[in-house]
């Protein structure tokens, strides 16, 4: 078996404690069996930053392994490329990508370290698996370093429809430079068919049997590998101490009325204005809901130096703040926002406790909170997920109701509906979707990739 070695912009954590997330404990198993390294930014900054010392930590046969930026490339690499061009552009975002010339030489002069820090770590039969938009390239430095093993690339956001990928200046370059791995993993069928279309379309290249393209006189496979959590763990969760303590503590306050749960980290792709809208549309249209429904949403603030980011903060304060100023009563106030975090533990009891799981994405590449949503209820007496149509998870979802989040009467008749759906509905509907998360794992995600890679690896080598 193939020592595997991990790269992606955040490391770990491997061992759980409640607070490794689907993507984690996926990895960390294959990382266990195989052995192997995950590479990645410390998190820190330093003078020294990628020509610094690596931060080992090994775990048993995994070592994780880490190294700060400078402040300059934390801010021009990671808070400019990655979080104001990149991140803002896969979901579709033009009015809000930076395209600064600054940005993307950080990109690249990061992408280009990091594969000349992590060639002298490598070994003879190692395969090697890049995660997200953090370092799309790196696997095409690491060809030009000598690596010629098993490389493969994982997308975990959108890929969007090469009209919106062509307003990248040098998109074809960056592109291209996907040509380096061997697989390359897309969330949905339409992130993938938006990439071959690029392919196609821009790099002039073509698409043969099997998920293969070809372009630059390369041949490599692109498919897609829908995520997954840990079902059975998180289900096991919900049913834990720490959970019944929230559940119950949610309850107490609750007493017979319902509550409407969102969690999201505080991003602009998410939707959450849009959802505030749609549940103030609620208490309009259907005001038998005042004082009997409140929404609850757990936003961890994140990326939170950006302007966008602290933007949406204040718009969201400022809409909750006048949705609660029309409709709060003397012991009922409609929205909480906690911009707290809370464990995976307490998160799947707070889930439990909450009739309906709101999630609204205006685009996202899957959407774990609505599979953990799902993962989490009672099955005598589950909740039923309110789903965008716009998140990678409704391809897996089709029994959540679903709705267009730009939409806000639509999204309020949905809550109604899911409000009032009966037990044996919310039931069978729960049921569909429990049972295919419960086989589309992380693990069975992680396991179907490198699988891939590996058929990859071997094909290549009875062809030369
Ligand atoms: C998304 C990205 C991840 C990223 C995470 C948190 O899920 O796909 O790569 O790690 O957001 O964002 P942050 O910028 O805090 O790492």
């Amino acid at each position: 078996m193939r020592r595997l070695v991990v790269v992606s912009n955040r490391v770990g954590p491997l061992h759980d404690g409640g607070k490794a997330g689907g993507l984690a404990v996926g990895l960390g198993d294959a990382l266990r069996t195989r052995g192997g390294i995950w590479f990645g930014w410390s998190g820190e900054k330093s003078d020294e930053g990628t020509f610094g010392p690596l931060k080992i930590e090994e775990h048993g046969k995994v070592r994780l392994s880490t190294i700060d930026l400078t402040a300059e490339d934390a801010e021009e690499f990671y808070g400019g490329y990655a979080n104001q061009t990149l991140w803002p552009l896969l979901h579709y975002r033009l009015d809000l990508a930076n395209f600064d010339q600054r940005y993307e030489n950080a990109y690249r002069r990061v992408n280009e370290r990091m594969a000349a820090r992590l060639t002298p770590q490598l070994q003879p039969g190692d395969m090697v698996w890049v995660h997200d938009y953090h370092y799309i390239v790196l696997g095409e430095r690491l060809r030009e370093s000598g690596f010629s093993g098993p490389l493969a690339f994982f997308l975990h956001v959108p890929f969007p429809s090469p009209e919106i990928m062509t307003a990248l200046p040098n998109s074809q370059s960056i592109v291209r430079s996907l040509t380096a791995y061997d697989v390359i993993g897309f969330q949905t069928d339409s992130d993938r068919r938006n990439f071959a279309r690029y392919v196609v379309e821009e790099l002039g290249g073509r698409e043969l049997p099997n998920d293969e393209l070809e372009a630059y006189g390369r041949t490599f496979r692109a498919s897609t590998f829908p995520i997954g959590i840990d079902t059975q763990s998180f289900a096991e969760f919900a049913v834990s101490d720490e959970a019944e303590e929230h559940e119950a503590q949610l309850k107490v306050l609750l007493r017979d009325r319902h509550q409407i749960i969102g969690v999201d980290r505080l991003d602009y792709s998410k939707g959450i204005p849009e959802r505030f809208r749609g549940f103030e549309r609620l208490l309009q249209e259907y005001p038998e809901n005042r004082g009997r429904v409140s929404l609850m949403q757990v936003a961890p603030l994140s990326r939170s130096d950006l302007e966008a980011y602290s933007d949406l903060r204040s718009e969201l304060e400022e809409l909750a703040g006048h949705i609660n100023g029309a409709f709060s009563a003397l012991d009922w106030v409609p929205i909480r926002i906690m911009t707290r975090g809370f464990t995976r533990r307490a998160l799947a009891g707070i889930y439990r406790a909450s009739r309906v799981g709101l999630v609204t994405p205006l685009r996202d590449g899957m959407n774990l909170v609505a599979k953990e949503y799902v993962a989490a209820q009672n099955p005598d007496d589950p909740g039923v997920l309110v789903l965008s149509r716009f998140a990678g998870a409704v391809k897996e979802m089709p029994e959540a109701l679903i709705v267009n989040p730009y939409d806000t009467a639509s999204l309020a008749r949905a809550l109604q509906q899911a409000l009032n759906m009966s037990r044996e509905e919310r039931k069978e509907r729960w049921q569909a979707m429990f049972d295919r998360i419960s086989k589309g794992t992380a693990q069975a995600w992680c396991d179907a990739i490198l699988k891939a890679l590996e058929e990859r690896a071997d094909k290549k080598v009875q062809v030369r």
